[in-house]
């Protein structure tokens, strides 16, 4: 079997009006499929592989653990593996004082996580009339009911909403269409926005604000202006609103620095990560909070009232563990950090004057490129011409796999990629992406006229 297309197998395949190539096997940044293809994964996977695929190290490292012990239940015991991880992220996160960690196991349950703390936290301190969260729009925090609930998703959320509860948002910060000096005024603008939001829903009734520090998928790695976070934050404090982090896609050096809150001023209350820390290599997320919040839960009800099954298995855990020795023994982040700034300054200078490139944003390993139909009026595309769904297959076509988002711009229409190779990358190979991905944009764009 070289491919499976729907009706084919018994796989509930999400899209079922396209081929599935069957990887065989993959290596650094590249992906092989039984037909002799060979992809360069420019999107990680889906953001995710860190550290590249069929490293020896971190699989040599699970393999261990899995031999000793794959499974304990996290209400009753702990595992070394937990420990040294949970102790190793604290460490990292001394900066944002974020130093008790939660493992689960994908990142949509990290972020309901992360939204139950909030709110039990606040039920300790008798707050319990706080019972709204804000979000931004456009944004994703995952696919489970309230996760996507907090969601800016509104094609996403068609079909699910009655069993969605209402969130109110603000706007997700993005340069291209701000109306004015977006590093000048951006700061102010949003956080009087928030203000607003905040007065209508009544300040003592809500408990937290969830957010992306850098945008991910929703937005393009659109990021803040400058001085966003400083003033967003004094808001919420002056409300009592906690503040949760979803570093699920732009953390673990995604972003160039292992948290992207800290050099962007943010200190969040709870902080979520997942993808790149588990590198692919096992599903493990994270919730990060504070000390300080637990002695109230301890002085109060005595715990926190969340566990699944999978809680700080150390089949999980160990994946997360071997990610982070090999991070730092190949000194990963500052190595993405370098290529990082490289990456942008290909982008700004092969891609960025291509037509119909909009914008592109980003920051370290991650970019955003949003495509428009007129690049004068910055008019996108009409969603029926399925633009970046175009770009995506021919990428596939050409052995390069892109990341897809639409509606971003009113909720329909709007055509951008993410591009994020793993953080191991080498110079000689950002050419070769950049490279490609020039081939496929005029390609695609030379038939969309
Ligand atoms: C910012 C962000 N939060 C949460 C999630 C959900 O993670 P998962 O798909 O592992 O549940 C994602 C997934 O793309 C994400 O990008």
């Amino acid at each position: 079997m070289t491919q499976v297309r729907y009706p084919d197998g018994n796989v509930l395949l999400r899209n079922l009006n396209r081929d599935f190539p069957m990887i065989s096997h993959g290596k650094g940044i590249y992906l092989y499929d039984t037909n002799g293809n060979r992809y360069l994964d420019a999107v990680s996977g889906a953001l995710v592989v860190s550290v590249g695929h069929g490293n020896q190290y971190v699989v040599d490292r699970i393999a261990s653990q899995l031999s000793r012990v794959a499974y304990i239940n996290g209400t009753q015991f702990t595992s070394m593996s937990a420990e040294v991880l949970a102790g190793r992220l604290s460490n990292l996160a001394a900066p944002l004082e974020l130093n008790r960690c939660a493992f689960l196991s994908s990142g949509s349950e990290a972020v309901e996580a992360a939204i139950k703390f909030a709110r039990q936290l606040a039920v300790e301190r008798g707050e319990v009339e706080r019972t709204k969260l804000i979000a931004r729009n456009p944004s994703y925090h995952g696919n489970t009911l309230y996760a996507l609930s907090a969601s800016g998703r509104p094609h996403y959320k068609k079909a699910f909403g009655p069993l969605l509860k209402e969130v109110s948002t603000v706007s997700a910060p993005y340069q291209y269409r701000f109306p004015s000096d977006y590093h000048k005024e951006g700061a102010d603008h949003y956080a009087r926005e928030l203000e607003v939001v905040i007065n209508r829903e009544g300040g003592k009734n809500i408990f937290a604000f969830i957010l992306e520090p850098i945008m991910g998928s929703a937005m393009g790695a659109a990021v803040p202006p400058a001085g966003y976070y400083e003033k967003i934050q004094a808001v919420c404090r002056k409300y009592g609103i906690l503040m949760v982090a979803d570093e699920v896609l732009v953390g673990c050096g995604r972003t160039g620095t292992f948290f992207a809150s800290e050099p962007l001023g943010l200190k969040p209350d709870m902080l979520v990560l997942g993808k790149g820390i588990n590198g692919g290599y096992a599903p493990l997320s994270v919730l990060m909070v504070k000390d300080s919040h637990l002695q109230e839960m301890k002085k109060g009800t005595g715990n926190f009232m969340h566990a699944q099954t999978f809680l700080q298995a150390p089949c999980m855990t160990a994946a997360g563990l071997a990610v982070l020795e090999f991070m730092e023994h190949q000194h990963t982040i500052e190595h993405a950090a370098k290529m990082g700034e490289l990456f942008h300054a290909k982008l700004q200078e092969q891609i960025a004057p291509l037509p119909n490139v909009g914008c592109i944003n980003g920051k370290g390993l991650l970019a955003g490129i949003e495509f428009v139909d007129d690049k004068k009026i910055k008019a996108p595309y009409p969603r029926a011409k399925r633009i970046v769904e175009g770009l995506v297959a021919k990428g596939f076509e050409k052995g390069l796999t892109l990341w897809p988002n639409v509606g971003h711009v009113d909720g329909t229409n709007g055509d951008l990629i993410l591009v994020g190779p793993p953080l191991i990358i080498s110079a000689v190979e950002l050419d070769e992406l950049i490279g490609r991905l020039k081939e496929c944009i005029l390609e695609t764009f030379q038939g969309s006229a």
